[in-house]
């Protein structure tokens, strides 16, 4: 069991091994675990709206894509943003992430002459706040050139998980709170996500009066093609249709690139490699598909997307390590629809809060095996085609239907392409001595389940491309 677990995630797992498959941890409120609840609450259909534990991920009393409790209108606004995290859509954005894992590898270069131990947690939220910059703005925001909090984003944004977290459990002081936080203590900028919202406004604002002045460097090097930003994407959208999406949705669309674009993605690079760190055979096993692919002209020195698709035991690992390691943890909250339901064999009635905890989900031996507490990628390639779809059915890193992760899309160019090529071209080891048996890994839940200070000494690799 990892260490430093939130009580939610602890007292969900712990009770459902001690009392069941439903389990009661508020008032109305009930975490699932059965193989069948998911296709209920979240199967093509359900028409079970997210719970007022989400209405602190926005202002009071407006809708955001990811907190929005209203099915028809998310539905609706969602259509709008699709294309734009579609993966052909995303393809195109290749350069602006080897302009980053550039840079990334340049940082862990150093930091591995300097023989420092490094932060692998702090240094991945970086690469993946460039990428997210990059994508978003066409510009990099900065923190790998740096090696800082630009701006004190990241720690804004720890305090907005803090806060719609626990206050999410009693919305109705949301107003009162929201107004608190930001008009009495938070001074000019505000705290949480009023405060990411001004630094997002900042940079909308910077794009707007000189989009062309701000180019990274793949605009500078390949000047023909030049990749359309998603700031750029929805200004287009909004110029064609102003009634439906509106700036409004402009401001929503690059926010939510800012809030959950980064943390997410940086999780699971952590647990991808203190996965394979804690398990030597696997990180042995990987490497030699990386080596050899590398090798024999199948991977490139810049990873593509493309290449990294035809690399089986990458791909495992990768599934793996985001099953052991979901980056949400708690129960991804719905609300029971009129007319009831039944699910693990009880009727619940309308307005009741349900929903299922990934972590609890990947954990289901009916689903995942025996072994389901084990990292194992083998699983993903041993299994028969009804043992793999059932697997694959109850897969929720990105959560599940009509409200599953907008953006995995995006994560998963940045984790396929990054990985083998770090591998490639660095040795890491964990700082403390590490006892795989007990998983001591540090984390924090709030809603995302943070690695806290996760100490790796870096060494560069023979192998290594340069
Ligand atoms: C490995 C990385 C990521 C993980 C594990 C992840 C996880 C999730 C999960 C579990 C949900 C569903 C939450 C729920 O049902 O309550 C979700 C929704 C969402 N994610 Fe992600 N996410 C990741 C990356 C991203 C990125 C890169 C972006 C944006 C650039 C993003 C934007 C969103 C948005 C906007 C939603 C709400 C979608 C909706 O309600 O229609 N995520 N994500």
């Amino acid at each position: 069991m990892f260490l430093g677990l939130g009580w939610l995630v602890f007292l969900t797992f712990g009770i459902v091994g001690l009392y069941g498959p439903i389990v009661r941890y508020g008032p109305n409120r009930y975490s699932i675990n059965d193989p069948h609840a998911a296709k209920t609450i979240y199967g093509l259909g359900a028409q079970f709206a997210k719970s007022s534990w989400y209405s602190t991920w926005g202002p009071p009393g407006r809708w955001t894509i990811f907190a929005d409790q209203n099915v028809h209108r998310h539905a609706q606004n969602r259509r709008m943003y699709q294309n734009t995290y579609s993966m052909s859509s995303l393809i195109s954005y290749e350069p602006y992430v080897d302009e980053c894992t550039d840079l990334f590898s340049d940082r862990l270069r150093e930091l591995s002459q300097a023989g420092q131990s490094v932060d692998m947690g702090r240094w991945f939220q970086n690469y993946a706040f460039d990428v997210i910059g990059l994508i978003t703005y066409s510009r990099r925001l900065g923190f790998l050139d740096q090696g800082e909090d630009i701006g004190g984003v990241i720690s804004a944004l720890e305090n907005h998980l803090t806060y719609a977290t626990l206050v999410g459990i009693f919305p109705w002081l949301h107003p009162i709170c929201h107004f608190v936080q930001n008009r009495l203590l938070g001074g000019e900028r505000g705290k949480g996500r009023e405060y990411v919202l001004k630094f997002t406004l900042e940079q909308m604002a910077a794009f707007k009066a000189a989009p062309k002045s701000m180019p990274s460097n793949v605009e500078i090097e390949q000047s023909e093609t030049v990749v359309e930003s998603f700031l750029s994407k929805f200004q287009s959208k909004h110029s064609s249709e102003p009634g439906s999406f509106t700036q409004y949705h402009i401001q929503v669309g690059c926010a939510a690139n800012m809030v959950a674009g980064s943390d997410t993605t940086a999780i699971s690079l952590t647990a991808i490699l203190y996965y394979l760190l804690s398990h030597p055979a696997s990180l042995e096993k990987l490497r030699k598909e990386v080596d050899s692919s590398f090798q024999d002209g199948k991977l490139s020195t810049k990873p593509t997307f493309k290449e990294s698709q035809s690399m089986p035991y990458l791909q495992a690992v990768i599934k793996e390590a985001l099953r052991m390691h979901p980056a949400t943890g708690l129960p991804l909250e719905r609300v029971v629809p009129p007319g009831g339901a039944t699910i693990a064999g009880r009727f619940f009635p309308e307005g009741t809060v349900v929903g299922i905890n990934s972590w609890v989900e990947h954990r289901n031996t009916h689903i995942f095996g025996p072994d389901a507490g084990t990292f194992r990628p083998e699983r993903w390639l041993d299994a028969d085609s009804d043992q793999l779809s059932l697997m694959n059915r109850h897969w929720m890193p990105f959560g599940l239907g009509s409200r599953t992760c907008i953006g995995r899309h995006i994560s998963m160019l940045e984790i396929t392409k990054l990985v083998p090529r770090i591998l490639r071209d660095f040795d890491f080891a964990i700082v403390e001595p590490i006892d795989s048996s007990k998983g001591i890994f540090n984390t924090h839940n709030m809603w995302f389940v943070k690695p806290s200070d996760f100490q790796v000494r870096l060494g560069l690799r023979a192998q290594s491309s340069q």
